[in-house]
């Protein structure tokens, strides 16, 4: 079996190509950096025909995005290209290569006003990022036996990502305080086990839109509190804030969150609590103490 991780640099592709790895699945990584990835840009069209053309894969995990959500809405042609012209130009090499594909989507599809969502609620994207990604999902749900994961709020130890948990320890290695909205509601989900489960759904030939997100249905400043109790830090040094009080320029889904029944029902199991994923974290801290 041969993967092609299209985006293996970000924090959801590094811990698919470890995953990968882990089963011994061959596996062929992109990214637009080099640095021993293939070169393919979304934004480009003309260099995905090549990447496919090399990796023939059986297989591929689309995890690339302008993933972020205020840069979306400042500028949402770049949106619409990179999250959704670009998904769709890779559904049509998978059609040539009789590849499965698996898209990463998103819990911005809904509009917050009443999460948790399943997988069958009316979506209603607020913003550039939430439309482009919205688009992106119905252009891959095209292609026969499409899978869309929809997750939330990746978390994961990775010096190179931005994400929730990197930005708490490294502001409290600096000593700066944070402000964390008290507001915003979804379930906090660890990139290993998304990996994991995306790749036993994929191998179960599952396909359709299924939420993969962990199982705590928490606000932000909430999670905050349970990685500063998991990693010994003061939890004095994050402040909850009303998501409003943030002046961002991408409205957010507040009453956010997914449901997992549909994949508990097809996997017979849930992500762990994040507090068990949260001490795996501490532990690998300690590693680089
Ligand atoms: N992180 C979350 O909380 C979250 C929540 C919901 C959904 N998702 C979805 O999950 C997926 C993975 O997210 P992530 O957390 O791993 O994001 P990330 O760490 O920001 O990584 C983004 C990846 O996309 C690639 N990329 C960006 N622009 C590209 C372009 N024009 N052409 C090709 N590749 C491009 C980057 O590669 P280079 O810059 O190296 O080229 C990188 O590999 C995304 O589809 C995202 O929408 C994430």
């Amino acid at each position: 079996m041969r993967a092609l991780i299209i985006g293996a640099s970000g924090q959801v592709g590094g811990a698919l190509s470890s995953a990968c790895v882990r089963r011994r699945i061959e596996v062929y990584g992109t990214s637009r950096r080099g640095q021993g990835y293939l070169f393919l840009d979304l934004a480009e069209p003309a260099t995905i025909a090549p990447v496919f053309e090399k990796a023939r894969p059986d297989l591929v995990l689309l995890a690339s995005a302008m993933t972020a959500v205020d840069e979306c809405e400042r500028n949402p042609e770049r949106a619409a290209l990179v999250n959704a012209a670009g998904p769709a130009a890779v559904a049509e090499e998978c059609r040539k290569y009789g590849s499965k594909l698996v898209y990463f989507s998103t819990e911005y599809v809904f509009d917050g006003a009443a999460g948790p969502y399943g997988e069958e609620d009316p979506v209603n994207p607020l913003s550039a990022y939430g439309r482009s990604k919205l688009e992106g999902e119905r252009a891959c749900l095209a292609l026969p036996g499409a899978l869309a994961a929809r997750t939330t709020v990746v978390y994961s130890h990775d010096q190179d990502s931005m994400n929730f948990v990197m930005q708490l320890i490294n502001n409290h290695r600096a000593g700066l305080p944070m402000r964390v909205p008290s507001d915003q509601y979804s379930n906090p989900t660890y990139a290993p086990e998304l990996a994991a489960a995306v790749l036993d759904l994929a191998a179960k030939g599952e396909s359709g839109v299924y939420n993969v997100v962990g199982p705590d249905w928490l606000n932000r400043y909430e999670f905050a509190l349970q990685a500063c109790a998991a990693f010994g830090f003061d939890p004095a040094f994050v402040s909850p804030v009303e998501t409003a009080a943030l002046g961002q320029a991408a409205p957010r889904p507040l009453r956010a969150g997914l449901k997992t029944d549909k994949l508990a029902a097809a996997l017979d199991r849930r992500l762990p609590p994040a507090a068990e994923s949260l001490r795996k974290i501490a532990g690998i801290m300690k590693q680089y103490e």
